[in-house]
């Protein structure tokens, strides 16, 4: 049963040239936005759309000796797939040159201009065309001497032109008071003070709604050498979309007020000054909220084309798929704020968040329903305690609840945030009860069987949340859970803690996320550009983590060891066998091999050890080593190193050994 309607939109976007990952980043908080709503049972209708008209466009066009409409079929093609590349879902794509749009838009005016909103005149001031803004002398703002528009400081061009115009003015004690009693309106609040202060209590201008200058517009249709001024004919979208005005008004009359217009925080003044008095004198509701999220800035800089600053998301889906960038652009910043993109901190949570911590979750979860009882999902054991997993049982089980209550106020980054508590909980769990060892003792099968249950629940609930920002990943973790029974991957099936039934066959599968190397996937993302300057850095580093080795091996030789520690100091090392998988030399350095090594059901580690003099790649792999797997990963060479691989050196360094242990002990078996 549906429990009501979710009408959300996003800007209509500028044609002009292609969407950047800044586009992006609104259309897929919308995108996950309408699916969480969806997901909770919610009859959901999701608008987008481009916003073609205006002299930007139109000098676009004439630059590249082509007709505007030209021009934008072929940017609006690449932008739906665009949308369908990141996975968008939405519902309808509106185009401001459709004549579903423009017929409904002239109808708007000539009912503004019959009812006396409108009235014609002459403008003289300013005009910014990257913005499609007036501007009053006052207003701009200066810069290196010249003046300039005070959004996007750019320089404004003098204008004047017979005009019709909208009064504004007639409308803003009424819009104060609107905003001061409806405190949800316009969010973040502080955008709402912004809006008082700065533009309605110092008084509203009386605005421009026509040009007879620009002729790629929607013509005012009882006086057509004039065109509609783009906000006018871009905000309508909002309802032409839904049919207003025409005789099939269904889904206006279904979905209007929509619930939320999501916009860069730039346009939240047209959207909550201009936008709502349109409605206001169309005798219309208003929007439930104008939400303004913050820029997704490139070092200091908010991402522009002019600036040359622009990222595109396509090579990055290519490179890592497109959950994983639609979970960085949802995690990285909290909504509303401001924040920085970087390859680098992109490829930092591709593999803390994603490869570690979930995707080691579920591999390990269900490597151990394998290991221990053959892949099929044992029964509840009623009579075991295990005050560790009850606590772990009861925060998931409220979950979804806080996850709810972030979601309801866009706040993607701290829903993402509860949801990783948990991972990181049920990995703190498996250290806790160590399944490996109750593996061992046949009277401890009943709690093993209880703690791999909880885990695999915990993933089940992850699964079903993470779906509306990472659309494709959770059938793939069901897929390993053995779950093929919708009614379990769905938002009501996490009322209650514990659904998976007894008897699911789960099935190991490829890693979620591979790990990644990240200064391999800098220089691949930066197009080789970095590469020499990448080199010389690693050349750098090679040689100081030589000279810290080389300070290593003499501090054996003179160890400053207290002369007594605790049995509880000496514990603090988690000592494990390790298995090495892969082995290879460390380019530009002697000493060094890199090894990957598994811990058994504790996965696998990256590690960097000083012993190429004394083994070689080959002689290294198969081999069983003890490993030191909770020191802080450090970077040798530029390689992260994991853990440690412990071996014994005589006092010159001249001969080392490998300690390794007796033959038939499993990978990651622990050392005390
Ligand atoms: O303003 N960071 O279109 P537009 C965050 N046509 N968001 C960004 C961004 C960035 N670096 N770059 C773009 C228009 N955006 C009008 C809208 S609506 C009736 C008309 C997003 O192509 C953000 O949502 O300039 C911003 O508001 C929008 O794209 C601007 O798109
Ligand atoms: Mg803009």
């Amino acid at each position: 049963m549906s429990k009501g309607t979710y009408y959300l939109t996003t800007p209509i976007y500028y044609p002009s040239g292609n969407m950047t990952i800044g586009h992006t980043y609104t259309t897929v908080a919308a995108d996950t936005m309408v699916r969480f709503k969806k997901l909770q049972g919610y009859d959901t209708y999701f608008l987008t759309g481009t916003d073609e008209h205006g002299q930007k466009i139109e000098k676009k066009a004439a630059e590249a000796g082509v007709t505007p409409i030209e021009y934008v079929d072929k940017i609006v093609a690449e932008t739906q797939d665009l949308w369908k590349l990141m996975n968008i879902e939405y519902d309808d794509f509106i185009r401001t040159s459709q004549e579903r749009h423009t017929k409904i838009v002239q109808k708007i005016f000539r009912q503004f201009y019959e009812q006396g909103d409108i009235y014609k005149s002459e403008y003289e001031g300013m005009y910014c065309t990257p913005c499609e803004s007036f501007w009053t002398a006052t207003q701009l703002v200066e810069k290196d001497g010249q003046k300039v528009c005070p959004d996007c400081g750019r320089p404004c061009q003098p204008m004047r032109e017979e005009s019709y115009f909208f009064r504004m003015s007639k409308y803003q004690d009424w819009l104060i008071d609107y905003i001061q009693t409806h405190p949800d309106f316009i969010q973040p609040a502080k955008r709402a003070n912004e809006m008082i202060n700065n533009f309605l209590k110092p008084g509203l201008q009386d605005l421009c709604v026509s040009r007879t200058s620009v002729k790629w517009g929607v013509p005012v249709d009882f006086d057509p050498k004039h065109t509609i001024y783009v906000w006018i004919d871009a905000l309508s979208n909002y309802i032409t979309a839904l049919g207003y005005g025409t005789d099939h008004d269904e889904l206006f009359r279904k979905y209007w007020p929509a619930n939320v217009h999501l916009v860069g925080k730039e346009i939240v003044r047209f959207h909550s000054i201009y936008w709502p008095i349109m409605l206001h004198a169309l005798g219309l509701e208003l929007p439930r909220q104008i939400f303004g999220h913050g820029w997704l800035l490139f070092g200091a800089d908010r991402m522009s084309k002019s600036k040359g600053n622009v990222v595109y998301p396509q090579p990055i889906v290519a490179r890592y798929g497109v959950d994983a960038l639609r979970y960085y652009l949802m995690r990285e910043m909290p909504f509303g704020a401001d924040g920085n993109y970087t390859n680098e901190a992109f490829l930092t949570r591709l593999n803390a968040d994603l490869a570690n911590d979930l995707g080691n979750l579920v591999s390990r979860t269900v490597a151990m329903i394998e290991k221990y009882f053959g892949g099929i999902l044992p029964a509840w054991d009623q009579a075991v305690e295990d005050p560790e997993g009850e606590a772990l049982r009861e925060h998931c089980a409220a979950l979804p609840g806080l996850v709810e209550e972030q979601m309801d106020k866009l706040q993607f980054s701290t829903a993402l945030t509860e949801i990783w508590k948990i991972i990181g909980e049920c990995n703190k769990y498996i250290d806790a009860t160590q399944p490996w060892v109750l593996g061992r003792d046949p009277e401890k099968k009943g709690l093993l069987g209880n703690v791999l249950l909880t885990l695999a629940e915990c993933v089940r609930f992850v699964a079903v949340l993470i779906q509306p920002v990472m659309p494709s990943t959770p059938g793939r973790i069901f897929e390993q859970l053995g779950v093929t029974d919708k009614a379990l991957m769905t938002w009501d099936s996490l009322s209650c803690f514990g659904a998976l039934p007894e008897g699911l066959q789960v099935r190991k599968g490829d890693a979620l996320f591979p790990r990644i190397d990240v200064n391999k996937e800098l220089e691949a993302l930066s197009g080789g550009k970095q590469a020499e300057k990448q080199e010389k850095k690693e050349a750098k580093a090679t040689e100081k983590a030589e000279k810290k080795e080389a300070k290593a091996a003499k501090g054996h030789a003179a160890p400053e060891y207290p002369s007594e520690i605790s049995i509880d100091d000496f514990f603090r090392v988690k000592l494990q066998v390790a298995r090495v998988k892969t082995c290879e030399k460390v380019e530009k350095s002697k000493k060094l091999l890199k090894m990957t090594v598994s811990l058994g059901a504790d996965g696998e580690r990256q590690v960097v050890s000083g012993i190429a003099a004394f083994y070689s790649p080959e002689e290294m792999v198969g081999k069983q080593v003890v490993f030191a797997s909770n020191l802080k990963p450090a970077k040798l060479a530029g390689i992260e190193s994991q853990g440690m691989i412990l071996c014994a050196a005589t006092a010159d360094d001249s001969a080392l050994k490998l300690l390794t242990v007796e033959d038939g002990m499993e990978d990651g078996a622990l050392i005390s």
